[in-house]
């Protein structure tokens, strides 16, 4: 069995931004070292550079934009976040969809450029969908209980189960994560029961009193 796999998503949240981002890059990396569980940041664009440069755990982009280099002012061209020393990006999240069309061309542009792809999903159609462009991971978080502190794996397990298993037909290779509303050992136990390989949180550990706790608990029970 594989080492399950956290993605911590950094958002915009004033906790996770600039000098705080750092800091919880680093309490990421020291979480990762003493359990030896694949943890991953998704800090904002801003301090990719700044924090890849200071931790050894893979830092992926929160986004990138389907432009090639050239006239785009303000998009997030993928050869920059990669220079910065980012090694994959979520694509697509709730908080930042885009077509399903520009959604294949950020795949493949990450593919081409040998970083890792974790296609966000909002329900077991679109994971389908997302599946069959054969990125690294698809993430389902179903919107409406991002944030909420409820967990997906508790209050919605068939929607997990769902992607799972649509998403092993059509592309075994294609590893599921899910998120939303995570943030303890029991929620992240009830996540790889029901066939994911990993979570993507934020809420749950990023506004936490105790980050650092709160991650060591999230992987406590595996
Ligand atoms: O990308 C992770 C996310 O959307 C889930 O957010 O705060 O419910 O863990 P949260």
């Amino acid at each position: 069995t594989r080492t399950p796999i956290v993605i911590l998503n950094f958002k915009t949240y004033l906790e996770s931004t600039g000098e705080k981002a750092l800091k919880l890059a680093k309490i990421s990396e020291e979480v990762a070292n003493e359990t030896g569980m694949n943890i991953a940041v998704a800090p904002q664009h801003a301090d990719v550079w700044r924090i890849a440069g200071e931790v050894n755990i893979p830092v992926l982009a929160q986004h990138i934009d389907p432009v090639d280099a050239g006239g785009h002012t303000g998009s997030v061209l993928i050869e920059s976040v990669k220079e910065a020393g980012a090694s994959g990006a979520l694509i697509n999240h709730s908080e930042q969809r885009i077509k399903l069309a520009d959604i294949d061309v950020v795949v493949k542009k990450a593919k081409n450029a040998g970083m890792m792809s974790v296609v966000c999903t909002n329900n077991v159609e679109t994971s389908a969908a997302a599946a069959t462009l054969k990125p690294d991971f698809v993430a389902i978080e179903p919107p409406e209980l991002i944030g909420s502190g409820i967990p997906v794996s508790k209050a919605e397990p068939e929607v997990v189960e769902g992607t799972v298993d649509v998403i092993h037909k059509i592309d075994p290779d294609v590893k599921v994560l899910c998120g939303a509303g995570i943030s303890t050992g029991e929620d992240m136990k009830a996540a790889l029961g029901l066939g994911a390989e990993g979570v993507l949180l934020a809420s749950g550990i990023i506004l936490a009193d105790d980050p650092k706790k709160a991650l060591l608990d999230l992987v406590s029970k595996i």
